[in-house]
């Protein structure tokens, strides 16, 4: 059976396809939550990457284009990397670094310069922070809140 992966850009109408990748208890929220996001699709504010394998959704990234606070995402030089999540199943595959390859891809071409992200400072903390050093990530500042840390990468060299 070919079981390839593929990796290509959403739709609006494909908001509960990554309802799945959430655990049980946070799916109604999650729902919620993606079907407001993938409006904004439409109107060209977010990038929402899939990835796939025979049409079932396993991993999802998205980039959001224009953030309420233009140091996130102000539509021109800086975009904000949003919600990287891959099933658990499918881990460790080199699947949550396809992704990340693919929409740095996407908004290089729509010429971003600069991409930022955050994580929380909770038990994966250590590891996402490897995971996102690894892929050329680096320490910007902590959130307000002092809960989340901010990393940023330089993508005009890509
Ligand atoms: C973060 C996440 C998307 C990574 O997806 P993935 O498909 O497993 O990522 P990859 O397979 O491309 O890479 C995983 C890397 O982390 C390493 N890794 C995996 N689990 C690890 C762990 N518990 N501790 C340390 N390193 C770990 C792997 O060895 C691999 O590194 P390598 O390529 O150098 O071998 C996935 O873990 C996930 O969905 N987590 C829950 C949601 C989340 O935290 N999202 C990020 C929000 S900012």
């Amino acid at each position: 059976m070919n079981t390839e992966i593929t990796i290509q850009q959403a739709s609006p109408k494909e908001w509960d396809k990554i309802t799945w990748l959430w655990p049980l208890e946070k799916q109604a929220e999650a729902q919620i939550r993606n079907e407001k996001k993938f409006k904004q699709i439409s109107t060209g504010e977010r990038i929402v990457i899939l990835a796939e394998i025979l049409d079932k959704v396993i991993g999802v990234v998205q980039l959001e284009l224009v953030h309420p606070n233009p140091e996130m995402a102000d539509g021109k030089t800086t975009a904000h990397i949003d919600g990287l999540r891959v099933d658990q199943k499918y881990r460790n595959q080199g699947i949550g670094k396809r992704l990340m390859a693919e929409v740095e891809k996407i908004a290089k071409e729509k010429g971003f310069r600069k991409i930022v992200l955050g994580f929380s400072k909770g038990l994966t903390h250590e590891f996402l922070s490897k995971f996102y050093s690894e892929q050329g990530y680096h320490f910007w500042k902590e959130k307000d809140d002092n809960m989340t840390s901010i990393f940023t990468k330089d993508i005009s060299k890509l």
